[in-house]
């Protein structure tokens, strides 16, 4: 049984996107121990109670990156973690993670990645890059975390067309629904260990 902790900042509506692939049993043998946030108002922590997953509110206020990613670990390692998946963690880590973390780390990212990503592209300001590029196709990227932010191997990726009609709320939108659907399917190959990490590249094995 592998175990899970989702770090998240805020809706959690991936985090919820995993909740219900454990307990469809589209993952199975994972857990999710439990679901840290660095804002103590995050409604994906009331998710997590719905669901009796353990909470951890975990401030960041007055620590430097450092200090943040020293605590968080060390709630991490108490509860053996296996996978970290971070939903809309708005923080980013110091590579004092990475020893004991690497390749376990997951993101979910709202654009095709290595395009629309990197420090100061996040949330919605993604969707208004994508916009006013004029490219005609978004998506959704999950991958591995890295020290280079939002540059680590991709698992998997989903497009969309962008219609002359859209506005990047409706961008966001259809890219929210894809990212509930890789997400988890990637969450589902690294519970199964069936991701291999090749340099910059992931293969997958054995996908039926
Ligand atoms: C998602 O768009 C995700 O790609 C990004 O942050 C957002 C989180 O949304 N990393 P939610 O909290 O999972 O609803």
């Amino acid at each position: 049984m592998k175990k899970i902790a989702v770090l998240i900042s805020g809706s959690g509506s991936n985090l919820q996107a995993i909740i219900d692939a454990t307990k469809s049993c589209f993952i199975q043998n994972a857990k999710i121990e439990c679901v840290i946030s660095n804002k103590r108002d995050a409604f994906g922590l009331k998710r997590a109670e719905d669901n009796n997953i353990e909470t951890l509110f975990l401030n960041s206020e007055g620590l430097s990156r450092q200090e943040y990613t020293q605590k968080l670990c060390a709630k991490l390692d108490e509860r053996n973690i296996d996978l970290i998946c971070l939903a809309g963690f708005m923080l980013v880590l110091t590579d004092d993670i990475f020893p004991k973390y690497k390749n376990k780390i997951l993101n979910i990212h709202p654009a095709l990645l290595p395009s629309f990503g990197g420090i100061g592209l996040y949330g919605k300001r993604v969707h208004q890059a994508v916009y006013e590029s004029g490219v005609k196709v978004t998506g959704a990227t999950a991958h591995f975390v890295t020290k280079e932010c939002d540059r680590g191997p991709i698992i998997l990726q989903e497009v969309i067309n962008i219609l002359d009609t859209d506005e990047p709320d409706d961008i966001a939108k259809k890219v929210l629904e894809i990212e509930h659907r890789i997400y988890p399917k990637a969450v589902k190959l690294f519970v199964e260990d069936k991701l291999q990490v090749n340099g910059n590249r992931v293969l997958i094995k054995n996908i039926s």
